[in-house]
């Protein structure tokens, strides 16, 4: 025992001396915008709660009269006694907005990529992924017992490059790529990708956790440009900007009833609620009713850019990337000082002296508050950035 508690207490304090080590601060979300924290009322642009639809009262009526209905958990596994009806009426519903013939759910955006990648590729094949994947994907690459590659990211002449390397020494090739990217909230070259992987004969897949909802008319980041993206494997979450819980394959109808047979964090698994499925439909409701909601929290994002001075994004996720890790500590601090929750993002999550202020933008979010945010930012964050990299040249 003693010989464990000192190893922990040692890790912990070479993340201490890095300004790396994480602590869980009580906060509780009273609207879809607001938090409390530490007693205080803080305006968060720290949440992935895109449309505020945690707080909907149309999406959190449909969750307590299912949970009314059919209980709190759903009691076992779907393929034993827990295949609420709903499942598959959700299912249905996410195939038709992603345009494929079939989807399979899963209890979270993680656990799915857990159980589709080594579903699907195994110790003889290759995954190649883009260099800042999300954590899952890698999580599920390696998993999966593949040989995995990165490519840098967004990059298709390098991906280009690796295939031509290496596809001929692998029977099956799965390529990997957020379509929004959660970190950086740019969009992945998916046409490009899609023509590369159809050339090459590998599977494309793509995370689009951040992308549905809020991109391409609410429908995901295959779809922003006229025509979509022809992407075999488009897998999600539901705990967005659907605001509820859960995770997504939309497939051919052959790919997900593999996954359906292969995929052991679908299988061994108990069930989702019945009551977050419920909301989730009630969530995809109102994104197909109203498509100018939807388009709010990037019109939101790109009235902060302009206000800021900073590039135009693609998605409501704007990077604001600071360096090393204590300053953006610091500058996440002089922002709540201010009344905004503006978490910091430092490494492993981010890549080395990449740590950063991300701010997400909602449906809600007031425009004057926008603004006086935007001012802060100029005026301290960004000017203070200016001068720490003039001061190192
Ligand atoms: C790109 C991406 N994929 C997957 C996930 C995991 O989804 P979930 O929160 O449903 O497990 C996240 C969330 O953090 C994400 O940002």
């Amino acid at each position: 025992m003693r010989s464990l508690d000192e190893f922990a207490k040692e890790k912990l304090a070479e993340l201490e001396r890095g300004s790396l080590r994480r602590t869980l601060v009580d906060t509780t979300r009273v609207t879809g915008i607001w938090t409390l924290r530490n007693g205080r009322r803080l305006l968060s642009f720290s949440c992935n709660d895109y449309l505020n639809l945690t707080h909907h009262p149309a999406v959190k009526d449909a969750a307590i009269e299912a949970l009314r209905s059919y209980g709190v958990g759903a009691g076992a596994s779907r393929y034993v006694t827990g295949n609420h009806p709903l499942y598959a009426a959700l299912e249905a519903r996410l195939a038709r907005l992603k345009q494929t013939d079939a989807c399979c759910i899963f209890g979270s955006g993680y656990l799915a990529n857990l159980g589709i990648i080594p579903a699907l590729v195994g110790s003889d094949d290759l995954v190649l992924i883009d260099e800042l994947a999300h954590a899952c994907l890698w999580a599920g690459a390696r998993l999966s017992r593949a040989t995995v590659v990165p490519f840098r990211h967004s990059d298709v002449g390098h991906l280009e490059v690796l295939l031509a390397e290496l596809r001929e020494r692998h029977p099956h090739v799965l390529i990997a790529t957020d379509g929004v990217f959660s970190m950086d909230g740019d969009i992945a070259p998916l046409h490009a990708l899609a023509a590369l992987a159809e050339h090459h004969d590998a599977w494309l897949m793509s995370d689009d956790a951040h992308g549905l909802g809020v991109v391409g008319g609410g429908r995901g980041s295959s779809f922003v440009r006229a025509t979509r993206a022809d992407v075999p494997l488009q897998m999600g979450t539901l705990s967005k900007a659907l605001g509820a819980y859960g995770g997504y394959l939309c497939a051919s109808p052959a790919t997900v009833d593999l996954i359906r047979n292969r995929a052991r964090t679908a299988i061994y698994t108990t069930a989702l609620p019945p009551a977050i499925v419920a909301a989730a439909i009630a969530a995809l409701d109102l994104i197909e009713r109203e498509p100018a909601y939807a388009a709010l929290p990037l019109a939101k994002a790109q009235a902060f850019a302009r206000a800021a001075g900073l590039p135009e994004p693609a998605s409501p996720i704007i990077p604001i990337v600071v360096g090393e890790a204590a300053a953006a500590l610091a500058a996440s601090a002089l922002l709540e000082e201010h009344g905004f929750l503006v978490t910091a993002i430092r490494p492993p999550t981010v890549p080395a002296q990449t740590a950063r202020l991300r701010l997400t933008f909602t449906a809600q979010h007031p425009d004057d508050e926008i603004e006086r945010l935007a001012a802060l930012v100029r005026t301290q964050v960004l000017a203070s950035v200016a001068e720490s990299a003039a001061a190192a040249q």
